[in-house]
């Protein structure tokens, strides 16, 4: 077969579309692949042809340098392609089939994934339960922003969809499956939202964005968005929620009480992680504000859903025991509260037919929310620049020029 290209990870601030090697059945060696992973062979894998792939946010932190991604990391992990190969093993996906990939990577076999819970597959990656493609300590698994990858475990993981002409239609909100979509709306769940409630969204970008539709969906009453970044907010208004600018209004409070006349809300989600900013001007990063600002303003017994990401070792952390993921949350506080607090990745396989069966009808506008911004191959590195810089853009790279334009 033909050769393969991908955007791999350089260095802090860079990334570069490179040769890569054609995928197959196989876990071959390369950086960051887990030695106990080498030669892991995959006959119950699948060969994708990449039709569209997104970047996000968690690519980001690596980006940056916020972790310890090797360089030549190939990188991402939200993919959606035509079946062009199918292992030995494989009984139900054919050739042929167009399908949205979790980003998890999951066994299927394992008590976690029997109980659903396949965010932490235990037997994917040898350092840890969970698993994700092209991402740091992961188990070495390639990421999918390229033209080809290989995608174990195929007939348990994927989502085909149901019909590939209707499917291309729609493309632009089916790509959102494979992980913001699944994981905004977790974020909802894990909160609690339902008909009537009040909910907070900390962070405005693809994941923020795509937990507000996702409260829409489930009826909350009220959805008010809080990020620095006015483009982003705006992208939020234009689908109906409210907004709080935390860099002109310190007080999240205040502004809560300004909307709904009293200063607290029913339920929030952390859609910013361990790269939070502090409130207000000239503050810098200060990585525990929006677990307890959402603390502060969710009222007794409210439910917290933490889909922004949280790390064990984060190279360029304002202190040292942020540098291990210590940090200082006001645990008292949501102990006097009673909340609950959900965190970790989303098992996108529980949500992500049913999102699919939202988008197909009509009733989610996923694409829409997230102001979806179709790209070349070729534009991806300048595309994590623009991301970087806080563009109100969820960036979906179409490898095969194959989305109609
Ligand atoms: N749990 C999962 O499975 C999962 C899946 C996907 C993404 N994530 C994580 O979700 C988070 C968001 O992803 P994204 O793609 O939207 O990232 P993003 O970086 O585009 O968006 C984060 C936003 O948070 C804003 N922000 C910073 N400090 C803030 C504060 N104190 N209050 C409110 N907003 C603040 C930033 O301005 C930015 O707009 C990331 O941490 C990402 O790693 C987790
Ligand atoms: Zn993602
Ligand atoms: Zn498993």
């Amino acid at each position: 077969m033909s050769g393969n290209r991908a955007v791999a990870y350089v260095g802090p601030g860079k990334v570069e579309v490179r040769d890569i090697s054609y995928p197959e059945l196989i876990l071959r060696d390369g950086p960051g692949v887990n030695p106990l992973n080498v030669g892991r062979k995959c006959d119950h894998g699948v060969i994708l042809k990449v039709v569209t792939t997104n970047i996000c946010g968690s690519d980001q932190h690596m980006v940056r340098g916020r972790t310890t991604a090797p360089s030549g990391l190939v990188l991402g992990h939200e993919i959606t392609g035509e079946v062009i190969e199918v292992g030995r093993d494989v009984e139900f996906i054919k050739k042929g089939d167009l399908v949205s990939v979790p980003f998890n990577i999951a066994c299927g076999r394992c008590r976690n994934c029997k109980e659903r819970n396949t965010h932490v597959c235990v037997n994917v990656n040898p350092d840890r339960p969970g698993s994700a493609y092209g991402y740091v300590d992961m188990g070495g698994w390639v990421g999918g922003q390229s033209e080809y990858v290989m995608v174990p475990y195929a007939d348990f993981q994927l989502l085909k969809f149901p019909d590939k002409d209707q499917a291309m239609e729609k493309i632009l909100d089916l790509t959102m499956l494979s992980d913001i979509f699944p994981t905004g709306y977790h974020g909802a769940v894990s909160a609690g939202v339902k008909p009537g409630t009040t909910v907070y969204v900390a962070g405005a970008g693809p994941v923020g964005l795509a937990a507000a539709h996702s409260a829409q969906l489930l009826g909350a009453a009220v959805v008010i968005v809080g990020d620095l970044n006015s483009e982003r907010l705006a992208q939020a208004r234009s689908f109906g929620c409210e907004t709080v600018n935390l860099r002109e209004h310190a007080n999240l409070a205040e502004q809560i009480e300004q909307i709904l006349g009293v200063p607290e809300v029913d339920c929030a989600i952390d859609c910013v992680g361990f790269e939070a900013h502090g409130h207000g001007h000239n503050h810098g990063e200060a990585p525990a504000t929006v677990l307890n600002s959402i603390m502060e303003v969710t009222r007794a017994a409210g439910r917290l859903g933490i889909p922004g990401l949280y790390v064990t070792g984060d190279p360029g952390a304002v202190d040292a025991d942020a540098k291990v993921g210590t940090l200082k949350i006001r645990i008292g506080l949501g102990w006097a509260k009673a909340h609950t607090f959900v965190t970790g990745q989303t098992p996108v396989m529980q949500y992500h037919r049913d999102l699919m069966m939202s988008i197909l009808s009509g009733r989610a506008q996923i694409a829409k929310a997230v102001n979806a911004t179709l790209i070349s191959l070729d534009q991806a590195p300048a595309a994590y620049t623009e991301f970087d810089q806080g563009a109100s853009k969820k960036f979906v790279i179409d490898p095969h020029n194959l989305v109609k334009r």
